[in-house]
């Protein structure tokens, strides 16, 4: 059963080669796991959208939530899905563009189109935040 978990958390003092070591992380055991998404960040909060199997999602989001470069993991959706909306994407970084008047039409056209308009919607408001 595909299921779909999209949480926010607090990263702490966190640097451009964390990110690019939790990438890494990523391509290794989400392509193991058969866990696909994306993750942004905001130079303050992450969120992320992780979609796959539930035991395989647990297995990831166990490891998640005990790393220390993050705090505060709140899900804030868990939902049972069809499809995958990322199914290509083993985890993609959507950057959040630096002109806060842009974000929102640049990260629009970025998010996957089988993406749920809710869902959008949560990831766009994220995206303003700031
Ligand atoms: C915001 C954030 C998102 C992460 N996302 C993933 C993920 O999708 N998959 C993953 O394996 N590790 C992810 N990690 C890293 C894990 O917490 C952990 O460091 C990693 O699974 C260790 O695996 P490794 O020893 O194989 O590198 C993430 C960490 C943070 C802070």
């Amino acid at each position: 059963m595909l299921r779909q978990y999209i949480y926010i958390s607090t990263a702490g003092g966190i640097t451009d080669e964390d990110i690019g070591s939790i990438l890494a992380s990523c391509q290794r055991n989400n392509a193991e796991r058969n866990v696909t998404g994306l993750l942004l960040y905001n130079g303050r909060n992450f969120l992320q959208l992780l979609e796959g199997d539930v035991e395989d999602l647990s297995w990831v989001m166990r490891r998640i939530e005990a790393d220390p470069r993050h705090n505060g993991v709140s899900i804030i959706d868990d939902i049972a899905i069809e499809r995958r909306a990322c199914p290509d994407w083993l985890m993609r970084h959507i950057r959040i563009s630096d002109e806060v008047a842009e974000r929102r039409a640049k990260l629009d056209a970025e998010l996957p189109e089988a993406l749920d308009p809710n869902l959008r919607r949560i990831i766009l408001n994220f995206a303003s935040l700031n």
